[in-house]
């Protein structure tokens, strides 16, 4: 069959800048297309922030990106995704991205995020005219991205670009980016379409909706979060439009980048290790007892947490048990995350509060992220929603047994233990409430202190499992013909 031309349009790639995962799905998710023989490319703003990973490139030409009364220009750089011959281009224009903040800072969003990512999206489909590159495709990424589709629908339809297929993955129902109704002539699009669609609420744009409805095929990260979003508890207001878009819409749970989250190989570790070997994240445990002043002591189960604080995570859950869990377990634990200013504040007090025992990092730390996966023995992940979540399957590779509750994509990447049956990889609780995370912290330290031939079979089960983007990067490429062939009405063999 033939190869694919395919587009990213997102907010954030790894390793030049990440938020969350997104990042890490854009970052890795091209390399097995790439290898699969696919022509992809990645544009993304150049904020601030943005790391110069490799070599860089500035495109000669500037680029004219039509939004606004008079049309706003870019400086567009070059580089690749690193071992990979993927291009990735950044856009630069300070007005919009020169803050090194992607979505808000401390005070909150920022208010002009519909023109900055109006300017995003204008200007990735401006650069492939320049470039003479006409995608098959164009492969968006939560609302930042949510009016590509409709450019290409309305003020785009007869252009070159006009047969371009979109997919839109929803990578979190929770944000949906609402925007004053004047974007809607910043971006230069025709105010009837978005009364036509009922796209306009109150007199805002709501640019999640406007890319559900428009683009030509819609994915999201996990087959179980596919589910709960189509209902009225799970789908944040957009189940009706995700209901109407079920025949064009699928879950295909994330890989990850299983070459760059491997403990045999990850530089960033004091120690090395694989299944068969487990020395090297003894090493790791006691590297990270270190760091945090912890009491130097290889049999006291650590139970980790890297995570940005906010209430999807569910940690104001881990912040109510707290003080009896670390009164009555024998445990230690450690927490790396930022956000929410309260449960900072929480989390700190607990830092000191219970010196020797607990350690908490406020920040953004990936290194740090990669010490805690490895060196601890449970890793604590008490979503209340999660579209699909990486860290739990980064936890099971370094061989870190993750305690999830029964949601979205935990549902799909952890199986519980079932004990005296050698089943499971993980702990899963179903309700969101303190009693019962408090539970299962309980029963994974009770797993640990009493049968520790059960850990050992947990371990090896966790560790065995493959969460390469092998697999779904195929489920991609069957996406991508569907929505050609649904575009253009020929399905590209
Ligand atoms: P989400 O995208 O909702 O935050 P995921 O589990 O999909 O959740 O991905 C989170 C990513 O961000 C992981 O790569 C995780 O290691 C990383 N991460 C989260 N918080 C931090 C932090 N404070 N420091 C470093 N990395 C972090
Ligand atoms: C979002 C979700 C997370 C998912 C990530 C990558 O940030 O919150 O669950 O893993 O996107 O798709």
């Amino acid at each position: 069959m033939r190869s694919l031309k395919i587009l990213f349009v997102s907010p954030e790639v790894e390793p030049f800048v990440k938020v969350g995962g997104l990042a890490d799905m854009v970052g890795s998710l091209p390399k097995e297309l790439a290898k699969l023989g696919h022509d992809v490319r990645i544009v993304c703003p150049l904020y601030g922030s943005v790391k110069r990973v490799g070599e860089w490139r500035a495109r000669g030409e500037s680029l004219g990106v039509d939004v606004g009364p008079n049309a706003h220009w870019a400086r567009t750089w070059e580089t690749t995704l690193p071992g990979t011959a993927v291009p990735v281009y950044f856009l630069e224009n300070d007005d919009f991205f020169a803050r090194p903040e992607v979505y808000n800072n401390p005070w909150g969003s920022f208010a002009d995020n519909d023109v900055r990512f109006a300017f995003l999206s204008r200007g990735a489909l401006a650069l492939c005219q320049q470039l003479g590159w006409v995608p098959d495709v164009a492969h968006c990424h939560d609302w930042t991205t949510g009016l590509v589709p409709v450019m290409v629908n309305t003020t785009l339809r007869n252009t070159e670009l006009g047969g371009v297929a979109t997919v839109l993955t929803v990578h979190n129902l929770e944000h949906q980016g609402y925007s004053p109704a004047r974007m809607v002539e910043f971006a230069r699009l025709p105010w009837d379409v978005f009364h036509r669609d009922a796209l306009m609420t109150n007199g805002s744009v709501n640019l999640m909706r406007t890319g559900l409805f428009h683009s030509t095929k819609v994915t999201t990260v996990s087959p179980n979060y596919a589910e709960e979003v189509k209902t009225a508890s799970g789908g944040f207001g957009l189940d009706g439009v995700l209901k109407y878009r079920a025949g064009d819409f699928i879950g295909i749970v994330n890989g990850i980048d299983d070459e760059s989250w491997d403990p045999a190989r990850d530089q960033t570790l004091p120690a090395n290790y694989s299944a068969t070997d487990l020395a090297g994240k003894a090493t790791c445990k006691a590297a990270l007892q270190a760091r945090f002043g912890l009491e130097r002591n290889p049999r006291i189960p650590l139970f980790g947490v890297v995570s940005r604080l906010a209430s999807q995570k569910g940690l104001d859950l881990l912040a109510e048990v707290l003080v009896p869990m670390l009164d009555r377990m024998r445990v230690q634990l450690v927490l790396l995350g930022s956000g929410d200013a309260h449960l900072e504040n929480t989390f700190r007090w607990a830092n000191d509060a219970y010196r020797g025992r607990v350690g908490v990092h406020i920040g953004f730390d990936g290194k740090l992220a990669r010490l805690i996966q490895a060196g601890s023995d449970f890793f604590v992940m008490p979503s209340r929603s999660e579209p699909c979540g990486l860290t739990q399957m980064y936890a099971m590779r370094y061989g870190t047994l993750p305690i999830v509750r029964a949601t979205g994509g935990l549902v799909d990447t952890v199986e519980n233990f079932s004990e005296g049956w050698n089943y499971g990889t993980g702990f899963v609780f179903h309700d969101a409430t303190p009693e019962a995370l408090i539970n299962t912290l309980g029963w994974a330290c009770a797993t640990y202190y009493d049968r520790p031939q059960e850990m050992a079979g947990l371990q090896q089960r966790a560790m065995a499992k493959d969460f390469s983007w092998r697999r779904s990067a195929a489920s991609y490429v069957d996406v991508y013909r569907w929505a050609v062939e649904s575009r253009t009405g020929v399905y590209p063999e």
